[in-house]
């Protein structure tokens, strides 16, 4: 287990367990885009390639919802991004299972997909599902089909590094079955250790030119899942949720506590009720960290053991990031060039 220390405490000095009501609370001051330029994008941390390629399109009067999926397709397409689309992580089986949606402001219209296999882009599917069903949702085998009516090729997304890793994990996982442990876990190379049960994810918002939101979640989901599990990021209001007259919120990170949060929507929500991007977030993660109970997911010294981090804007252009562990950083492009900022968090996490 890690060694996390707490120290940087936005809720007014106090631990995790004695955050009585996050809504109370406020956070660092938000992000502020001052002269309110559009178009503009955010994303998680491995997406400065999506948001460059997201604020091209809207410069060139792409609407938001087709620019940000084609900046995330970036990374969908790219195998050393082992969280997301191609080269992703594969479930407990060795078998890529991708999750997608996607929200589109104007017309408050939505497109996901679940456990889809063989399709290298996940998030086009989301939108399809989006504009040629009256459907939100597919998921499987129906979500497979469906992407292949469309033209879809399938394809084997499994990278012989995703395979690696993931044949190190299950040689690692006891002594008590027929495949011998790679040796102790601490010799497990740093490079392959690095990538067991993590959940990674790209999610990219944006404004476009006419001042209409729209995002996308997509994701590979949690590393070494059991086949089947669907995390947050296909699930609109956990994932990612946009409301035209309000902002958007999309999330990363440890997707189950997501769900049990819907914390997109709630972030949207503090956004309409007056508060920052930052703050939103920051909110988020606090109403996640006290609704955490379950003993699996606190460590011996009373400490949350995953992270979550929400990356939001508004209708004004103000943005903001915030995770439970820190430091993270967050992409963004203001109608320019993209660059890293440091988003807010709970707790220092030390390695
Ligand atoms: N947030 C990605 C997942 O948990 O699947």
């Amino acid at each position: 287990m890690k060694r996390r220390t707490f120290i940087k405490s936005t809720a007014l000095g106090v631990g995790a367990a004695v955050i009585s009501n996050p809504l109370l609370i406020k956070a660092a001051a938000g992000q502020t885009n001052i002269n309110n330029e559009f178009p503009i994008a955010i994303a998680s941390a491995n997406g400065i390639r999506a948001v460059d390629k997201a604020v091209e399109m809207m410069n060139d009067g792409s609407d938001a919802i087709d620019a940000v999926i084609k900046g995330v397709n970036i990374i969908e397409a790219d195998p050393d991004d082992m969280s997301v689309g191609y080269g992703g992580l594969p479930n407990e089986e060795g078998v890529v299972e991708l999750d997608s949606c996607c929200m589109h402001g104007p017309t408050h219209n939505a497109g996901a997909v679940a456990s889809l296999r063989n399709i290298k882009h996940p998030s086009q599917v989301a939108k399809l599902v989006m504009q040629r069903t009256d459907h939100v949702l597919l998921a499987g085998e129906g979500a497979l089909r469906f992407a292949k009516a469309h033209g879809f090729k399938e394809e084997d997304l499994l990278t012989d590094k995703a395979r690696e890793v993931w044949l190190y994990w299950k040689e690692s996982l006891s002594n008590k079955d027929n495949w011998f442990t790679p040796g102790e876990e601490e010799k497990i190379p740093e490079e392959i250790r690095k990538h067991f049960g993590i959940t990674g994810t790209i999610t990219c918002l944006g404004i476009d030119k006419q001042g209409n939101i729209s995002g996308v979640t997509t994701t590979s989901g949690l590393a070494f899942k059991i086949p089947g599990r669907v995390g947050d990021s296909p699930i609109i209001g956990a994932g990612l949720y946009v409301d035209n007259e309000v902002g958007a919120c999309g999330s990363t990170g440890r997707g189950e506590e997501n769900l049990k949060n819907l914390t997109c929507f709630l972030i949207v929500e503090f956004m309409r009720q007056g508060m920052t991007p930052t703050e939103a977030c920051m909110a988020g993660v606090k109403r996640v960290v006290l609704n955490t109970k379950i003993k699996s997911l606190i460590d011996e010294k009373g400490k949350i053991n995953y992270n979550v981090s929400y990356y939001a804007l508004n209708k004004k252009g103000e943005f903001g990031a915030a995770s439970i562990y820190g430091p993270h950083e967050y992409s963004i492009n203001i109608n320019g060039k993209g660059e890293l900022k440091k988003a807010d968090f709970l707790y220092e996490n030390k390695n």
